[in-house]
């Protein structure tokens, strides 16, 4: 580890201690604030509780806002006390830029739920902004046994940028239908975000180049205060949930996501850690495109006799997959299924990054 780089470890000082301060008001504002989310009747009904619908608890709907707001203050309290260049600055605003516009996204869905058309524009035209200052190679490096037909480098140009459009419009929409039970959302984001710092402590440690490096750091610095933040949403929304995050925030946190894995280079690695999300798109691809009838819920049925979930047919969900081979679960224990698959997933994704790619590269 590059001990010796004094400037890095102010970074990171500064990084945990504004982030340690952003946990504590996020979970003060929480507290303090949900009340009046109830009071303008932004709440949702917790549907995999016993009760009728009428009886169940309302909870304040779309608190991720006051991770979001934090996160972002966050932000800019941070690149001030610290001496960015001129073009890391440029990209970091730019990174702000499209979170920002993503989390009004997410908030006006909360408020007005709205058409799948705008799920798509919104993110479509934050890749643009993301494409606009990104910085890097839009090549790739072909693995050893089809390089007798592509060459070692692929040049991919602007296919390479409609990958980041994709995959903008991926992260930002793919934790939003991978949820229905308490916390999954913030769990999910949140063992994300370990592994992507974990990846990018490693690649600072490598020091490859120069750019690998400031490129880790530039997400390091995003990640931190993501998961602070995330950790005091996730105390409030576990089971049992006494809020919800809303689709502000599972569209802030996939746009975090992108911005990290585009502008820090690492998309491809990025890409690894959201197996889970890439397995129940595809599940939910014939409802998504509606060859299957999309009710506004694809929970699985709540059994109240028995307090377990239980697998529905004709939902075509990672969860409801879950379910049908290992049978009924309580509502925790789904959410603790799915972060045990999702931490199982990003192992995969460093074994294949670490362990496999040097035979193929
Ligand atoms: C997405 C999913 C939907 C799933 C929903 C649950 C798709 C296409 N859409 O819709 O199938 O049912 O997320 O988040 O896959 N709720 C709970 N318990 C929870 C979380 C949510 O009861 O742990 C209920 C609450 O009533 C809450 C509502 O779901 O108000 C939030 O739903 P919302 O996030 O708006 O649903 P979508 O993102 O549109
Ligand atoms: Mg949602």
């Amino acid at each position: 580890f590059p001990f010796k780089d004094i400037k890095l470890w102010k970074t990171i000082a500064l990084c945990i201690v504004t982030s340690l301060i952003s946990y504590y008001y996020c979970i003060k504002l929480i507290k303090d604030l949900k009340g009046y989310m109830i009071d303008a009747k932004m709440t949702g009904k917790d549907l995999n509780k016993t009760g009728t619908i009428e009886s169940k608890p309302a909870n304040a709907e779309a608190m991720g806002i006051i991770t979001c707001i934090i996160f972002l203050m966050n932000s800019i309290i941070m690149v001030s006390l610290l001496d960015f260049d001129k073009d890391k600055l440029l990209l970091f605003m730019t990174g702000l830029l499209c979170i920002s516009l993503m989390v009004i996204l997410g908030f006006i869905d909360d408020v007005v739920a709205l058409k799948w058309k705008y799920k798509l524009i919104f993110p479509l035209i934050a890749s643009f902004a993301l494409i606009l200052v990104y910085d890097g190679k839009t090549s790739v490096i072909m693995p050893i046994p089809t390089r007798f037909i592509f060459g070692e480098v692929l040049e991919l140009g602007i296919f390479y940028k409609i990958y980041f459009v994709m995959l903008t419009i991926f992260c930002t929409n793919s934790i939003n239908i991978h949820a229905g039970v308490n916390g999954l959302e913030s769990s999910q984001s949140i063992v994300i975000c370990v592994f992507t710092i974990v990846h990018n402590i490693i690649e600072i440690s490598r020091k490859e180049t120069q750019s690998i490096y400031e490129n880790h750091i530039f997400s390091l610095i995003l990640m931190i205060p993501f998961l602070f933040t995330s950790l005091a949403l996730l105390k409030y929304n576990n089971f049992p949930s006494k809020i919800f995050v809303g689709d502000t925030y599972t569209s802030f946190a996939g746009i975090v996501f992108a911005v990290c894995g585009i502008l820090g280079h690492f998309s491809k690695t990025l890409l690894l850690f959201f197996i889970p999300q890439i397995i129940n798109f595809l599940l939910s691809l014939p409802q998504l495109f509606k060859f299957i009838h999309c009710p506004r819920h694809r929970m699985p049925k709540f059994n109240k006799k028995t307090y377990k979930m239980e697998c529905v047919d004709n939902h075509f969900t990672l969860i409801n997959a879950t379910l049908r081979v290992f049978g009924p679960m309580n509502e925790e224990q789904v959410n603790i299924s799915q972060t045990l698959f999702q931490i199982a997933c990003c192992l995969f994704a460093f074994f294949i990054r670490y362990g496999l790619a040097q035979f193929f590269f």
